[in-house]
């Protein structure tokens, strides 16, 4: 069975009540039990964590190493800024999938550009909760190709 580590970062832990004109009202309770609620049916373990510091995010990424199979990661705004966030998904050579609720390229043009989408397997933007779903499908197929 292969255990996936799904990460966010800064003002995630917010969701709900976040701006929900744009995030919408679940919360991130919320993902986490739809995210596990899918996983068991994709046969997959996981792990949840959301931290608003850098540090903890690139220590999260080198953990992952040998203790999960990939990880699904929506880096809010540190997508935008961090090269270390970037340096450390390349370092750890662990498949990536970056998530957003909301279309990236569609709002302010800082937000269009990504340092993790060059070192990630693939992007999932703009579906609301259901990105982290269609992320965790993703890397099922990845991990164990039909
Ligand atoms: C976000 C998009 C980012 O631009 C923003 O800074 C976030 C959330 C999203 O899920 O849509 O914090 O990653």
């Amino acid at each position: 069975m292969h255990s996936i580590l799904v990460l966010n970062g800064p003002n995630l832990n917010l969701l709900g009540t976040r701006q929900p004109e744009i995030y919408g009202s679940a919360t991130l309770a919320d993902v986490e039990a739809q995210c596990r609620a899918l996983a068991g049916t994709l046969g997959l373990e996981l792990a949840f964590l959301q931290s608003n510091h850098e540090g903890a995010l690139i220590d999260a990424i080198h953990e992952a190493r040998g203790r999960h199979a990939g990880i699904v990661l929506n880096a809010g705004a540190y997508t935008h800024t961090s090269v270390a966030l970037r340096d450390a998904i390349a370092g750890v050579a662990l498949p990536v999938i970056e998530v957003h609720l909301s279309n990236i390229h569609a709002r302010e043009a800082f937000r269009h550009t990504s340092l993790i989408a060059p070192v990630a397997l693939g992007q999932i933007a703009g579906f609301g909760t259901d990105v982290y779903l269609l992320g965790l499908r993703a890397l099922a197929s990845h991990l164990d190709p039909p």
